[in-house]
């Protein structure tokens, strides 16, 4: 028999990725020449939701655009992507979000306006509602208003629908907020900000300060080192896997959008992880953040 596929919703940015490619990057005050530029499309929600559903879960996409061409190309792409853009606001007053990229061989630096993605209203999750509540999972980043988070996070948590947040970029976040999350998949920056974390220190602690805060499933990604979460009272680490890196933009969504496939797939989360990290292994080895992304044909190829 054929299992349905699991039904996700991510709340989140769009942007339009404006990457400019270098060999180093430059001092401040200093001017560089770069290799190659490209407008690609990105914003940590829409990649997300990219990945998820080329590896063939039914996706739904809520957030905002503005009304300029950026939106326009941003929406065409994720109906190629077979993804429900119905939960796409339209800003009359803000641009569509950028990010501006820049790639060099082994890292990026990411600035990002967010325009259009601070738009997101009450009234707009409101109307989304039934989106959100029959969902398998909801998953969240940290680039729309603070408040919208708090908002879905509390309408699914209502309904038991369960909720992934991605915490990026780092932000303080209100224990109110906290409580109510299944999964949490900081990275080490963003576990530092919140937890207090000083690096080389054990991680035990820090890991049990966000479980007293009522979070169900702290996942800490660590790059190259892996990834780390609880296991009962264990800390297990799952190493990342050595491939060829082109771009680590989008490498975590990557990650977070398989994650939340596997989870609302019904696969244990020990699985669901290492599935992941397959997954955003992959996606490192092409440029881009959305056409890096997999189908499941090419992870199990992998
Ligand atoms: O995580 C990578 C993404 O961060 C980029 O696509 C960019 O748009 C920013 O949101």
């Amino acid at each position: 028999m054929c299992q349905s596929p699991p039904k996700i919703t991510v709340v989140g940015s769009i942007n339009m990725d404006l990457i400019t490619e270098t060999s180093r990057f430059p001092s401040p005050g200093e001017t560089i020449l770069g290799l190659n530029y490209t407008n690609s499309p990105g914003g940590k929600g829409a990649n997300q939701a990219v990945a998820a559903a080329r590896l063939g879960a039914e996706v739904s996409f809520v957030g905002c655009i503005g009304a300029d061409s950026n939106g326009g190309e941003l929406k065409k792409k994720l109906i190629e992507e077979g993804i429900d853009i119905t939960g796409i606001d339209t800003s009359k007053e803000k641009p569509t979000g950028i990010a501006q990229i820049t790639v060099s061989s082994d890292d990026n630096h990411i600035i990002v306006v967010p325009g259009a993605n601070f738009e997101l209203t009450s009234r707009w999750i409101e109307m989304n509602k039934e989106l959100i509540v029959n969902s398998d999972i909801v998953v969240l980043q940290l680039e729309i208003p603070l408040s919208i988070v708090d908002e879905v996070i509390s309408l699914a948590y209502q309904h038991n629908v369960p909720v992934l947040l991605n915490p990026a970029p780092a932000t303080q976040l209100p224990e109110s907020i906290l409580k109510k999350i299944t999964y949490f998949t900081p990275n080490e920056t963003e576990f530092s900000l919140i937890t207090g974390y000083i690096p080389g220190n054990e991680y035990k602690a820090a890991f049990k300060s966000l479980q007293q805060k009522g979070i169900q499933h702290v996942i800490l990604t660590r790059g190259e080192q892996g990834v780390m979460f609880k296991k009962g009272e264990q800390l297990v680490e799952l190493p990342s896997r050595k491939v060829d890196v082109v771009d680590t933009t989008g490498a975590g969504d990557a990650f977070n959008g398989a994650l939340a496939y596997g989870i609302a797939s019904k696969q244990p989360l020990h699985q669901a992880i290492e599935f992941a990290i397959k997954v955003s292994s992959h996606a490192v080895t092409k440029m881009g953040a959305q056409s890096g992304m997999p189908t499941m044909k090419e992870v199990e190829e992998l």
